[in-house]
């Protein structure tokens, strides 16, 4: 059978000889093939051996409007005539956070970095300045970003995670410092006894708490009622901040992100990714007299900080994402949502054992019968080789997935869009191996 994906192999190689592992994020080397693309519209993307794909990895969440949306592309094109960088003041930069303090309910004030790893490595500065202690309460399972201090007990093995009620920290990365966990504590998400037991450990040293408030970096996990309106009370008591990881829940959930869905406000939070539809830009927000932490000793920087070509897109994004009180968002969200139960009705009657878990425009697919699905720990009854077999089987199928099985959508997506991907899981999930049928 002639290969699908030759050319994008031939390129692989050749990149290997001069961009370490051929690719710019390793985490991108563990997709079914690495592909290499050559153009995208909409909802769809094209590799370059021509083969077509619905695109429900979105650049791993920043697409938010899909590829080349006509009005991002002027807004990029109008800006690129004009200045690229100041490295200084331009309106641009008040319009956008204008619109984050609008929109957002812990913005008070806002800042803007370059990507998420940035923004929460400041957001961990001014807590640490603000409450003059150390600790970082986080939980397993989390993604915070690929920082010595950030990138702790994110995919802890079995053999190192320690107890279920009290995790030990661990490393994520060789090269990592060991005492990058000295100011750590970690806890089970959504477990609230362990939780009140750390802190009536270690409440007095927190200096604050980070969550995803849905766990999307590990199956895209739902907070249990209650579990962040908890967090929020357990941290006020402590005299410890509150943050919420919006890097992906942050304009794609609702407009005002998971704070404003769930009805539960953090001290500071962070974004990224849909937040410029595409182009370079992260956020951090929150709290006045935290976030002034930066101008009397919490140091924050960055060359880039507030770049026009990045404040433009994001002006643009949020425009068109706040049109109509949000009618683009629901719409990413209602197609998720139609997508998810045609999924699972396919698998019902093709006999698998699929469940899925999030929200509409983010959520995640689990070959599992375990229940329930609540923190990182439930993933381990996942059966991940028939997930594996599932993505190459759709992205033969031209339907391009992420690796760990979470879908992304967009305003671009439509009924067209969603009842081909199910007509397409339809018959992969008929030719799964028996051996996961239930
Ligand atoms: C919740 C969350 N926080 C932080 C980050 C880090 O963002 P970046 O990759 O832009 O550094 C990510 C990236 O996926 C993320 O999902």
């Amino acid at each position: 059978m002639p290969d699908r994906y030759a050319g994008s192999r031939a390129r692989l190689q050749r990149a290997a000889r001069v961009l370490t592992g051929g690719v710019s994020s390793p985490f991108r080397a563990k997709a079914p093939v690495p592909l290499f693309f050559q153009d995208a519209a909409g909802p769809r993307l094209w590799d370059v051996d021509g083969n077509g794909y619905i695109d429900y990895a979105l650049g791993w969440g920043p697409l938010i409007l899909g590829h080349k949306h006509p009005e991002l592309v002027e807004t990029l094109r109008l800006q690129a005539a004009r200045p690229h960088h100041y490295g200084a003041q331009h309106e641009l930069e008040m319009e956008v956070a204008e619109r984050l303090h609008a929109l957002v309910p812990c913005a008070e004030l806002c800042a803007f970095c370059c990507s998420g790893s940035e923004a929460v490595a400041a957001v961990f500065r001014l807590a640490r300045a603000f409450t003059g202690r150390n600790r970082i309460l986080r939980f397993e399972g989390h993604y915070h970003g690929w920082h010595d201090q950030e990138l702790i007990s994110y995919r802890p093995s079995p053999e190192r995670m320690g107890p279920d009620h009290a995790p030990c920290p661990t490393l994520d990365s060789k090269g990592q410092p060991p005492n990058s966990l000295e100011n750590v504590v970690v806890a089970p998400w959504n477990d609230l006894p362990a939780l009140e037991d750390l802190f009536s450990r270690w409440g007095e040293e927190i200096a604050a708490v980070i969550t995803e408030p849905v766990l999307c970096n590990s199956g895209c996990l739902e907070p249990e009622p209650g579990f962040l309106a908890e967090l929020r009370s357990l941290t006020r008591r402590y005299g410890s901040l509150l943050i919420f990881d919006e890097v992906i829940t942050g304009f794609r959930i609702a407009l005002g992100g998971a704070q404003q869905h769930f009805g539960v406000t953090p001290d500071l939070a962070t974004f990224g990714k849909a937040i410029a539809g595409g182009v370079v830009l992260s956020a951090f927000a929150g709290r006045k007299d935290v976030m002034e932490m930066m101008l009397s000793g919490a140091a924050f920087g960055g060359t880039f900080n507030g770049n026009p070509l990045a404040m433009a897109a994001a002006k643009t994004t949020l425009d068109l994402l706040a049109a109509g009180h949000g009618a683009a968002l629901d719409h990413a969200n209602r197609m998720g949502n139609l997508l998810r139960q045609g999924l699972e009705q396919a698998a019902e009657q093709a006999g698998i054992a699929l469940r899925t878990t999030g929200f509409g425009a983010a959520f995640a697919l689990h070959f599992t019968t375990h229940r329930p699905l609540r923190q990182y720990r439930d993933l381990r009854y996942d059966n991940k080789e028939l997930l594996q077999h599932f993505l190459r089987g759709m992205l033969d199928e031209g339907v391009y997935l992420l690796p760990d099985g979470r879908v992304y959508t967009s305003v671009v997506h439509h009924q067209d869009e969603i009842a081909e991907t199910i007509g397409a899981a339809r018959k992969v999930l008929n030719q799964l191996p028996r051996m996961a049928r239930c």
